[in-house]
């Protein structure tokens, strides 16, 4: 047989674009402005920032680096990777089960809550939501929608199903079609689609002015005052850190195992600084100025000072699918604005959902040498049963910890492992010289010493914090309600169960190429 041909991206727009994809999402237009407005406003900008610097870029180049250094051994995913970095160490390679776990986990309920945006597009583009005009009854739609409860709008959670399936769907059709052509032709067209949608409601909303004559102050001005007035009191909590260094990862995508899948379809010579640096940038801009001047401030116009901090802090939930279609109710063409927005969270979801597939379709295909197409219906059976969790069990919390241990804790470890093994392990100084092979942009060398110390360092802090902080809270289900931890202990069971079939995996995988080795020896 000749040998399998790995897939690759058709060009460096490409990758650009799938990476940006991947990272610009839920987390830029819901995620981030709720974070700020919640943590001390302009001041959580210094934490962002410093985290970004630190923690984000570096660890972008890295996964870059890695990425595409482990698709020159034809390995896609962390295990390989991670073996091919330190052979000698046999157990290096079950540390890379994270970079798939973590992907899949959050995908589990990240496709669930994009479905929710194309309904929602649909409804808004046949006008059923721009008819409701009070927060209970934008409320009662959103249960009802959930399947939380049966009301004037939807009997059964069936609708909301059936979006589900598709959305689903697209994501492994898109993911059928290989890098080339799925994953970079979706991005090339929906990225830039996403951020037109992005500009079209920041200007509708920075052009708002003062929609509420009786109350001169709820303006615009005063909204963005609102989000961006520094707290500095806020800096000295150790909480504004750990948020900011939180969102970093969620928004950047790294600590998760995507870009690493993604970098390793590059070639050997192929640029990884500019390009990472293009991504983080896309990313960044999505965030900072379109994520930051659209719900915050049309939310303070609206609801004004006294309301606005609870809306802020009322979860992502109830900003993107409660507040926001309310403020967009209130304006002419409200059904189109409404279209505009849930169409812009759709292809920011989609592009980020479909990067948290690839990496356990390149596992099956690079790690099991099967083909494309049996390691897309294998994994989509697989997924698809696991995705039920959070489509019948999301008010039980089971989506809270998905998102806990794959979105939040195992980001972390994962990183530090990474960057470990980038600096330590393969060495800093050839780490440095793998990431400039090809290279269009010479990173400032104050960036070896970063990638060195500062990052592994700030990591290992952020996890003792952690651990000493929340560890016991957390194993003991402290802040769970007790009606929810029958739930909550059965998806920790099933995330155990994962963890360690993906870890068996592994074991059969390497045990086979052992023993083809011992027979091609003899
Ligand atoms: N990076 C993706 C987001 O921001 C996961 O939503």
């Amino acid at each position: 047989m000749p040998p399998k041909q790995r897939d690759s991206w058709a060009s460096r727009l490409g990758i650009i674009m799938a990476v940006a994809g991947s990272a610009i999402g839920l987390g830029n237009f819901l995620r981030f402005p709720a974070k700020a407005a919640a943590n001390g406003g302009g001041a959580f900008m210094i934490p962002y920032l410093v985290a970004l610097l630190l923690l984000g870029l570096p660890l972008m180049w890295v996964e870059w680096t890695l990425g595409r250094y482990g698709g020159g051994f034809e390995h896609g995913t962390a295990p390989g990777i991670f073996h091919s970095l330190w052979r000698k160490n046999r157990f290096i390679k079950y540390f890379g089960v994270i970079g798939i776990f973590g992907p899949l986990v959050i995908f589990l309920y990240y496709a669930y809550i994009a479905s929710w945006t194309l309904g929602y597009s649909v409804y808004s583009l046949t006008g059923t939501i721009s008819t409701i005009s009070d927060q209970s009854t934008m409320q009662n739609f959103l249960h009802g929608y959930q399947g939380i409860e049966s009301n004037q709008f939807f009997r059964s959670i069936w609708p909301s199903y059936l979006f589900f399936l598709i959305t689903f769907g697209i994501n492994f059709w898109v993911i059928f079609h290989g890098i080339k052509g799925g994953v970079e032709r979706i991005c090339r067209i929906a990225v830039p689609i996403l951020f037109g949608c992005a500009l079209i409601l920041m200007i509708r909303v920075v052009t708002l002015g003062t929609p509420n004559p009786e109350h001169p102050t709820w303006n615009i001005l005063n909204g963005f005052g609102f989000l961006w007035n520094p707290d500095f009191n806020a800096l000295k909590s150790g909480k504004i850190w750990i948020e900011a260094a939180g969102q970093i990862f969620f928004t950047l995508s790294v600590g998760i195992g995507v870009i690493l899948t993604y970098a390793s379809y590059l070639s050997k010579g192929d640029d990884v600084t500019l390009s990472g640096l293009s991504a983080t940038s896309m990313n960044e801009f999505a965030e900072i100025i379109l994520g930051s001047s659209i719900i915050i401030p049309a939310a303070f116009v609206f609801f004004g000072p006294d309301n606005i901090q609870s809306i802020a802090t009322s979860g992502v939930y109830n900003l993107g699918f409660v507040t926001m279609p309310l403020i967009l109710n209130q304006l002419p063409l409200a059904g189109l604005f409404g279209f505009i927005w849930f169409f812009l969270l759709f292809l920011a979801g989609i592009t980020s959902s479909i990067s948290l597939v690839q990496p356990a379709i390149a596992f099956l295909e690079d790690e099991f040498d099967i083909t494309r197409k049996k390691a897309v219906i294998f994994f989509g059976i697989f997924a698809f049963i696991l995705c039920h969790f959070p489509v019948f069990l999301l008010n039980n919390g089971v989506v809270d910890e998905l998102d806990f241990w794959g979105g939040t804790f195992f980001l972390v470890v994962f990183a530090t492992i990474e960057v470990i093994l980038f600096a330590w392990v393969f060495g800093i100084d050839k780490a440095w010289d793998e990431m400039h092979r090809g290279a269009d942009l010479r990173v400032p060398k104050i960036y070896k010493f970063i990638i060195k110390y500062i990052t592994p360092l700030f990591l290992l802090t952020i996890l003792s914090v952690w651990m000493w902080q929340e560890w016991i809270p957390v194993i003991l289900m402290k802040n769970v309600q007790a009606a929810d931890r029958p739930f909550v202990l059965g998806t920790r069971i099933v995330l155990v169960v994962l963890l360690t079939v993906l870890a068996i995996g592994v074991k059969i995988v390497w045990s086979r190429r052992e023993a083809k080795g011992a027979n091609d020896a003899a």
